[in-house]
């Protein structure tokens, strides 16, 4: 485990995400970044691209590619879902920082779910602390409200999965959610996915 956040994971989290410099906000920026690097830190990987390329561990896994073209992936589908609706409805109020925000912290919660050190300790004993002890969406908001992020942001990452249809989601949430779901039935449809990893599309993510 990294002990701490370091300029050297900083700057591998700017390489990974290169959406983050279309957030204008400097401070949202450089606050996404710090989160990111946050959660690296306190987790066995060293870059996003190490974490298995999955929508929960051993589920939904791509073929070829890596965790960050997850991460990536959906947030430029979501960014092009704003961009097309906002162009045929100008009064549409879409967010676009909190929208990429939103989009680049989803999964930002992962490093902790899919670290197999936690794994190989739940999978011991699923009823000491549960299995998985947190999902990648609540321990996502402990990151981005750890990093000072806005509860905009914070709430994408709790509730753009199924924890999501507990509460009344953002718009940007919504889009994000929609994206995330069709990113993952795009990859099943066009064959991208492990077979024994496919699960029904109705599952959480
Ligand atoms: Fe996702």
């Amino acid at each position: 485990m990294a002990a701490e956040v370091t300029d050297a994971l900083r700057a591998r989290v700017r390489e990974e995400l290169p959406e983050v410099e279309e957030i204008r906000d400097p401070e949202l920026r450089d606050k996404v970044v710090e989160a990111w690097a946050l959660a690296l830190a306190k987790s066995s990987f060293n870059a996003i691209s190490e974490i298995e390329p999955s929508g929960n561990p051993g589920q939904n896994t791509l073929k070829a590619g890596v965790q960050s073209d997850h991460i990536r992936g959906v947030t430029r589908l979501a960014m092009r879902i704003a961009e097309e609706m906002s162009a045929l409805f100008p009064d549409l109020a879409v967010d676009r920082d909190i929208l990429i925000a939103g989009g680049l912290c989803h999964d930002i919660g992962k490093p902790f779910e899919f670290d197999p050190r936690n794994r190989a300790k739940w999978d011991a004993n699923p009823r000491a602390a549960g299995r998985p002890a947190i999902r990648h969406p609540a321990y996502g908001v402990h990151i981005c409200l750890t990093v000072g992020l806005p509860e905009e942001v914070a709430h994408c990452a709790a509730a753009h999965s199924g924890e999501g249809e507990l509460l009344t989601r953002s718009l940007e949430n919504t889009i994000i959610h929609h994206a995330d779901y069709a990113f993952w039935a795009t990859a099943h449809a066009g064959d991208l996915l492990v077979p024994e990893s496919v699960l029904e599309l109705k599952v959480r993510h």
